[in-house]
């Protein structure tokens, strides 16, 4: 299989995966900025959801993206269903994963097989407001509730330490008087939509030229 190549540097393009559970609006995003040449570099080649009503996968249907849903129910541990993915992602030679609302723990075979090329995006200002159990609405009420005065969102890469690995790119939001947890959810996704993009871009644009898969 040839990769396509990128006419400004005659680079080959580097095939990212998304992977999310949910609604997918940064998934839109990050094909819309392919699509508008944002991300120059890479092409969207596979989304996967490991749960079967993600509206990112209509989004992916809809944007003419290969997508997959993998049910947890077939395989007897997460360890099996992540080996599982990490043949399915060598098949579709994806050199970069992206974690975009993707609800399920990554297990050690996963993240060995992607070591350093699994980028994910949270919704805090991390390490504030990171961890375990810390995801979606939770995190917002839990920032309203500390009566902090920012937040906004962190782009990490991935690795066994719940939110834990190197931060890679940053954007804040003001918090007022007035915010609730859902309107702050909404102001910082809205930064998500643009931060997402640029910072798999620059992360792109740092990978070896070097593609992992023999052409
Ligand atoms: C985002 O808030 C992201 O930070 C978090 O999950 C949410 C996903 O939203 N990891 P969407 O599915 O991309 O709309």
């Amino acid at each position: 299989m040839l990769q396509e190549m990128d006419g400004y540097n005659s680079q080959p393009k580097k095939n990212i995966a998304v992977l999310a559970s949910g609604n997918g609006s940064n998934l839109s995003a990050i094909i819309d900025a392919v699509n508008l040449g944002t991300i120059k570099n890479a092409n969207i080649s596979l989304v996967v959801s490991n749960k079967k009503e993600a509206y990112a996968l209509k989004r992916a249907k809809d944007a003419g993206i290969s997508s997959i849903y993998v049910p947890r129910s077939q395989f007897c541990s997460d360890e099996d269903y992540d080996l599982y993915l990490i043949s399915l992602l060598i098949e579709h030679r994806i050199e970069l994963v992206v974690l975009a609302g993707y609800l399920k723990i990554i297990t050690w075979p996963f993240l060995k097989a992607f070591k350093d090329r699994i980028l994910n995006i949270h919704p805090s200002l991390l390490p504030d407001f990171g961890g375990r159990g810390m995801y979606g609405m939770k995190v917002h009420e839990a920032v309203i509730k500390s009566k902090s005065l920012k937040s906004g969102c962190t782009v990490h890469l991935v690795t066994e330490e719940i939110d834990g690995g190197t931060i890679l790119a940053q954007e804040e939001v003001d918090i007022s008087n007035e915010d609730t947890p859902e309107t702050l959810a909404a102001k910082v996704l809205k930064k998500e939509h643009k931060l997402y993009p640029q910072a798999i871009s620059n992360f792109v644009s740092s990978m070896s030229h070097e593609s992992r898969f023999i052409k």
